[in-house]
């Protein structure tokens, strides 16, 4: 069908920003959402968009060749947007084998089934992590030099994808963004920990000296990058997605303190007296930027949201769902937070 479009990890951070984008700004194309909610996978992000004609929920692993060919043999879709991952670095130093299976061994899957033909479109989500640590921004011919296991199970699904285009003929698309921030974001990445350390009275831990750069992109403006490269891309091509919103992650902290302390009207100089300094992450890239001016040339994508709007609107977001933090950091996330925060990477558990 033209407008069918298998959406996989659509109940995590990104993934459920682009499904309710493609319910609102494609209301007649059919939404079929696979997702295996893991740890970051919540219905709860997806309460607004209810089962219907235009939309459904497959709860299921990207891994399963028997369920990936079934719903592509039922659903016949147009398009495949392939979100699912594992996606923290600080998780994939102290376990790579969930990275190495769901990023790779998925990818493989989802690709054999677009072999058998019939799909039009296949984007795979990737990162400005298989770049590596870079000075010189890269451009999407640049070598790959992952540094961590996230970032080598991603540019290892690239360089599939790829193969897969070159040798079988096949239609995929590659989307390398920059770091996504926004609502609904799992509370272990920098931005959403921090708000909710900050609002949880607890420490902000800032890995070495935090002097790292990181690209900061708005999670809708993400999505709408994804969607044009979906419907208007060139086979074949990869597309990086920056904002040009490079910052140390020290003055992102800083700047998350003093927004937060804005909003809840307390005094910045108590949240910014809870930062500190932590031991560095093992491997830690110092800097990601890229050059993104394919994107802006060939689809004429722009990025619509300043980072300082993002970020307020993110506070209130976090602010305002305080029970959503709640909830998604219930189960095992103080094992996990303990794991990390000890920065005891060997130890595991
Ligand atoms: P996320 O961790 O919030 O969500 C991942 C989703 O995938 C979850 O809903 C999870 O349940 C699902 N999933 C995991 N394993 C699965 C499996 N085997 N089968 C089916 N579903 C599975 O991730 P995110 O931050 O939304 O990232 C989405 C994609 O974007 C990932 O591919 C990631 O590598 C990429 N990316 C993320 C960022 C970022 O800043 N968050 C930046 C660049 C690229
Ligand atoms: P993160 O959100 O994990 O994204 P990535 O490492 O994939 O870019 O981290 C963003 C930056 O923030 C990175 O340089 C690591 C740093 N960081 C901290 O300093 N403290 C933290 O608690 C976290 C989670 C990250």
């Amino acid at each position: 069908m033209q407008n069918s479009v298998v959406v996989t990890g659509g109940c995590g951070f990104i993934g459920s920003h682009f499904v309710r984008l493609l319910r609102t700004a494609r209301p007649d194309w059919r939404v079929v959402n696979l997702d295996k909610l893991t740890y970051a996978g919540n219905l709860a992000n997806l309460t607004d968009i209810g089962e219907s004609g235009h939309y459904r929920f497959v709860h299921g692993d990207i891994v399963d060749s028997d369920l990936i060919n079934g719903v592509v043999r039922d659903e016949q879709p147009w398009g495949i947007v392939n979100f699912a991952a594992e996606s923290h670095v600080d998780r994939s130093i102290l376990d790579p084998a969930p990275f190495l299976r769901t990023n790779v061994l998925g990818a493989q899957v989802l690709l054999d089934a677009v072999r058998q033909g019939g799909i039009k479109r296949f984007v795979q989500i990737s990162t400005d992590e298989v770049y590596g640590d870079v000075q010189t921004p890269p451009d999407e011919e640049a070598t790959l030099r992952p540094s961590s296991p996230y970032a080598a199970s991603k540019g290892a699904a690239d360089l599939l994808a790829l193969s897969y285009h070159r040798t079988y003929g096949i239609p995929i698309l590659i989307a390398r963004s920059a770091n996504n921030y926004g609502p609904h974001q799992f509370p272990e990445k920098l931005i959403p920990l921090m708000i909710r350390n900050a609002l949880a009275g607890e420490i902000l831990p800032v890995y070495g000296d935090g002097a790292q750069v990181r690209d900061w992109l708005f999670v809708g403006d993400n999505c709408t990058a994804i969607l044009q490269v979906l419907e208007h891309g060139r086979l074949g091509a990869v597309y990086n997605v920056g904002a040009g919103e490079h910052r140390p992650n020290i003055d992102v902290v800083r700047a998350i303190c003093r927004l937060v302390a804005e909003e809840t009207r307390v005094d910045p100089q108590a949240l910014l007296a809870r930062i500190q300094s932590v031991p560095d992450r093992p491997g830690h890239d110092r800097r990601y930027v890229m050059d993104s001016s394919r994107i802006r040339a060939e689809l004429g994508w722009t990025p619509a949201t300043p980072f300082q709007d993002g970020l307020r609107t993110t506070i209130r977001w976090y602010l305002e769902h305080q029970d959503w933090t709640e909830r998604v950091t219930s189960g095992d996330y103080r094992a996990y937070y303990e794991a990390v925060y000890r920065r005891n990477w060997g130890a595991h558990g």
